[in-house]
């Protein structure tokens, strides 16, 4: 239970409740979701039991498990996560930083607006702030520090225990609230009936990133926390529940966000803005809203900060098995690179925001860089490693031996996931 809430912790965050309802509304709704939901059952579950049995037998961090397990080129695939690691935590903690900050603005009197063209104002304001997004970077990037020094149990499965839950419920009640808004209707169909025509490769690049990204797959963040994982747990019963637990955080955002776009005739591809803009007008809408504000922004940072934990530990096991070094010089010396790595995503929409590359601010390359590219390479990287090159060993691990759900996993590990893959990274290039 405590491991399942912990993995579940890294999945469930950011990437459920901000870029999951935007992404989607980027991409068109129903045709979206539904190929979403698809991958996540099929390349991401797999995906994420092969992480998580490679961890569990290496017992090391993601460079450290490659080398043991296989060794030679097969290490660098541990690089790349780690690197993955890195570039992902330092804009995951701005956006973190934005959250924070409206915990903050929550209290005061951004809940009494339901105009999404001034709550969008407000929004492009502070993100354009450089003091503001780099100072609550900083305190997002602490918090984490303070986390992660703290040791894996200690720190991260008695905070998620109890918070995930809470978010959970204040998440149905919202839900509750958005769809009972006059207009909202018109969300749910966008949400839930496919347009078909919208799909192209941009939309299945689309939802084969953000399956990634909210899974936390493919830069090693599972396989890590698989290496702490004792021998007599379940694996399959563990990727089922952190899997599903993510699924329904997302669609509960979904049918919380966009419904509630459409019900203040916001636009569903306005982007990054899209909750942070819609959130505020829902609980000004709601009785007792101005209390329910800052308490789900705070949960929220939450979620986001279990997640930031794990891509923090991440990189810090590596330093701490390969350096051997200790866990608290680890851990700040690495949370204070990532701080300054972020420093230009903080500033991307504000005095760096005419820097673009590929029509991108710098936050969104760091964005595409990694969920993009980094994180389904990963995964190809792992599927190929499990269904090939240690096969197996990790149906041993797994299921005990060749039994007929292991050689289907293992089926798609070798063909399946790789192809599909593969398939769609090209065609988005
Ligand atoms: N899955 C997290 C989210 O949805 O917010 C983000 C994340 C965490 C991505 C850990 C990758 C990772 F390794």
């Amino acid at each position: 239970m405590g491991f399942i809430l912990a993995a579940a912790g890294s999945a469930i965050g950011l990437g459920n409740i901000w870029r999951f309802p935007y992404v989607a509304g980027e991409s068109g709704g129903g045709a979206f979701l539904i190929l979403y939901l698809g991958m996540v059952f099929t390349i991401g579950f797999s995906v994420m039991l092969g992480e998580l049995a490679i961890g569990r037998a290496a017992r090391r961090n993601p460079v450290g498990a490659f080398a043991a397990l296989k060794g030679g080129a097969w290490t660098y695939v541990g690089y790349m996560g780690v690197l993955a690691g890195f570039v992902i935590l330092s804009y995951y903690s701005v956006i973190g930083g934005w959250t924070l900050a409206y915990t903050w603005a929550t209290l005061g009197p951004l809940l009494e607006n339901t105009d999404t063209g001034e709550l969008g104002a407000y929004f492009s304001d502070f993100i354009a702030d450089p003091t503001q997004t780099i100072a609550y970077h900083g305190l997002f990037m602490a918090i984490t520090i303070a986390i992660v020094m703290g040791g894996i149990e200690k720190g991260i499965e008695r905070a998620a225990k109890f918070l995930m839950p809470v978010l959970f419920v204040m998440l149905v009640a919202l839900c509750i609230r958005a769809l009972t808004l006059p207009g909202a209707w018109a969300g749910v169909e966008f949400f839930v009936i496919p347009d078909w025509s919208r799909v192209n490769t941009e939309t299945v690049n689309a939802a084969l990133s953000q399956a990634f990204f909210s899974l936390s797959l493919g830069m090693g963040a599972l396989l890590t926390y698989g290496s702490y994982l004792s021998r007599s747990e379940r694996l399959p019963s563990v990727a089922m529940w952190v899997t599903s637990l993510d699924t329904v955080i997302a669609l509960l955002a979904g049918f919380l966000i966009l419904p509630a776009v459409f019900a203040f005739g916001y636009d569903p591809a306005a982007g990054p803005g899209l909750t942070f803009v819609t959130l505020p007008a829902v609980f000004a809408k709601m009785p007792g809203g101005g209390l329910f504000g800052p308490v789900f922004f705070a949960l929220l940072s939450v979620a986001a900060i279990t997640s930031a934990v794990s891509l923090l530990e991440t990189v810090v096991a590596y330093a701490i098995d390969e350096t051997s070094s200790n866990r608290k010089p680890a851990t700040l010396a690495m949370g204070v690179v990532v701080f300054f790595i972020g420093v230009p995503s903080a500033l991307s929409f504000g005095p760096w925001s005419d820097f673009k590359l590929f029509g991108k601010t710098f936050l969104d390359l760091m964005d595409y860089l990694a969920s993009n590219l980094l994180l389904p390479f990963g995964g190809i990287a792992i599927a190929v490693f499990v269904g090939w090159a240690v096969s197996q060993r990790m149906m041993t691990e797994v299921f005990g031996g060749a039994t007929l759900p292991a050689r289907v996993w293992l089926w798609m590990l070798r063909t399946v996931a790789p192809a599909a893959i593969i398939w769609i990274l090209i065609s988005g290039l």
